[in-house]
């Protein structure tokens, strides 16, 4: 009976791909050309979706086509949300709605401004909204950046989610303390992946290399190096009780960074005193308790300015930092560096000091310096039908839900501007069925939903044979091999 059982269940999962393989259900694997408004999203993760999501609601004769670059969907939910964070991942869940929504056509595979340059699209669609994200990450600028053991958080954290692109990195963990700069969620990530017993990590998506790598840590010690002071730390306090309920791992702060915050304390909004509560709490409770077999700490008023090598000259050994005062208070206060320097030895230097945007095509305005597409509430500045949502449009801060509300304006306005006539709407659009044919006359192939299901269940697949929610894929000739099995 379990045989029968699973055969009819294999059957029920594989039925859809079948049929959409002998035509059946073409619809869903390539955009439909009928009359009405036709956008397109370039990008699949939070933003792209979310605003493939408004769209579809507000407009029945609207049809979107999402771009993505990977064969898999959902960007940072699958590549920056840690593998110990699954509950956040069930935003997965809208996101395949939106994507299985019979208006909705998802292309993996397929890099803009590679593959497809962002004028054609523009040509092809009433409106184009790039939603493509913050793909690299902002660099310390300072000497030493380049020796073996020192890695941005963004690579780190592409290593043991299975990007495709950091399954080279090979971070031996073979020192016993790491610096981590920044003190962002990121940061902490990166801080609680180090640390956490590995019993905890299998249980997780996090890539079996990672977990191997892991096993063979010697890392005791976490310092998270801030420029300015606690009262302007940027993680969350959840982040925060996270790291102090680490099994075995004691909280190392230094007293004296709290000594004068107690008096501000009454004057701070609520999230922020009682982040600082609990850091002074655990000041006052922890310090001094060397029992535990790791640890982690806050170091703050500290800026990076050299990694400093080991005798060898390849290796990082140390970091240099700038001692700082802080002129101003509150969110707003600045980083002064005092003119003294101090030396932390350490192994490893994870700088996680934020992502960054890249431009994707020449024709579309970038601004350098904010490293962000420059934009007036969505609208792309100087080029008519052409939007932005998510980190590329308001820069690499916010949680799922800010990008979220970012997401669902960008769609109002591109909606205002279609009710308003703006955006010419009298004109047929060929929509995907143009690009598939020049993306077919390049020799690339798209990656439809139903096939990104396919590498979702054989990863799923590998996973439960492991314990594991999942066993991601790390190479795309991998994913594309299942995709088009
Ligand atoms: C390490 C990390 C952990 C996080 N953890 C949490 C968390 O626990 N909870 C929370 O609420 N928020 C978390 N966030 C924040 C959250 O991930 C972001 O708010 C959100 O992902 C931003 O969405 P986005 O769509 O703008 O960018 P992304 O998620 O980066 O999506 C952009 C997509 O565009 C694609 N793309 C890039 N270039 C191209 C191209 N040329 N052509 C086609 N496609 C392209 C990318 O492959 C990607 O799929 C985390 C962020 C990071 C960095
Ligand atoms: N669990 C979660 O919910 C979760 C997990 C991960 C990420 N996220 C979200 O994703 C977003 C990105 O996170 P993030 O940690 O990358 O960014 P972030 O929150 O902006 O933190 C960046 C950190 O780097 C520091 N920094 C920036 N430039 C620096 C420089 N030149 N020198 C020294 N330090 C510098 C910042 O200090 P200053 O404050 O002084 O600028 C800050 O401490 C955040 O909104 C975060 O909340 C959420």
């Amino acid at each position: 009976l379990q045989v029968v059982m699973q055969l009819f269940l294999t059957v029920c999962w594989l039925l859809p791909y079948s049929l959409a393989t002998c035509g059946l259900f073409s619809r869903r694997l390539s955009s439909a050309s009928g009359p009405g408004p036709k956008v397109c999203i370039v990008g699949g993760g939070p933003a792209g979706f979310y605003t493939a999501q408004h769209l579809l609601k507000a407009r029945d004769d609207m049809v979107v086509d999402v771009y993505e670059r990977l064969p898999v969907p959902f960007g940072l939910v699958r590549f920056g949300v840690a593998p110990d964070h699954p509950e956040v991942k069930n935003v997965i869940n809208t996101f395949t709605q939106t994507a299985q929504h019979e208006r909705c056509y998802f292309y993996g595979n397929v890099n803009v401004g590679t593959d497809v340059s962002v004028e054609e699209l523009r040509k092809a669609y009433h409106a184009v909204v790039l939603s493509y994200g913050a793909e690299a990450n902002r660099s310390m600028r300072v000497s030493g950046e380049g020796l073996a053991g020192v890695f941005s958080a963004r690579d780190f954290v592409g290593w043991y989610n299975g990007l495709p692109s950091n399954k080279e990195l090979q971070p031996h963990l073979n020192c016993e303390t790491v610096v981590i700069l920044g003190q962002g969620n990121v940061a902490l990530d990166v801080a609680r992946i180090l640390l956490s017993p590995l019993d905890l990590l299998k249980k997780t998506d996090i890539t079996q290399h990672a977990l191997d790598t892991l096993a063979a840590s010697r890392v005791r010690r976490v310092l998270i190096v801030g420029r300015r002071g606690p009262l302007q730390i940027a993680c969350t306090i959840k982040e925060v009780r996270e790291m102090i309920n680490l099994p075995d791992t004691a909280a190392d702060m230094l007293p004296a960074d709290f000594e004068s915050i107690s008096e501000a304390l009454k004057d701070l909004p609520r999230p922020r005193k009682r982040l600082t509560e609990l850091m002074m709490k655990t000041v006052k409770t922890e310090s001094g308790q060397h029992k535990a077999n790791k640890s982690w700490g806050f170091r703050f008023l500290r800026s990076p300015l050299e990694v400093l090598p080991g005798p060898d000259g390849k290796r990082v050994a140390g970091i240099r930092l700038a001692v700082n005062k802080l002129e101003g208070s509150g969110e707003d206060a600045k980083a002064v560096p005092t003119g003294q320097t101090e030396d932390l030895e350490c192994g490893m230097v994870i700088s996680s000091i934020g992502y960054k945007s890249l431009p994707i095509d020449p024709c579309v305005p970038f601004d350098p310096r904010s490293a962000i597409v420059p934009n007036n509430m969505g609208r792309v500045k100087d080029t008519a039908g052409l939007y932005c949502s998510g980190w590329v449009k308001r820069g690499p801060t916010g949680v799922i839900a800010t990008t979220m509300n970012d997401s669902f304006d960008t769609a109002r306005m591109l909606l205002k501007d279609m009710d308003s006539g703006m955006l010419n709407l009298s004109v047929n659009k060929p929509g995907g069925q143009e690009i598939t044919a020049l993306l077919k006359e390049r020799g690339v192939r798209a990656v439809s939903f139903p096939e990104w299901e396919k590498i979702n269940l054989e990863e799923v697949r590998r996973g439960t044979a492991v314990g594991k929610p999942r066993e991601k894929f790390l190479d795309v000739k991998d994913m594309l091999a299942v995709a088009w099995s």
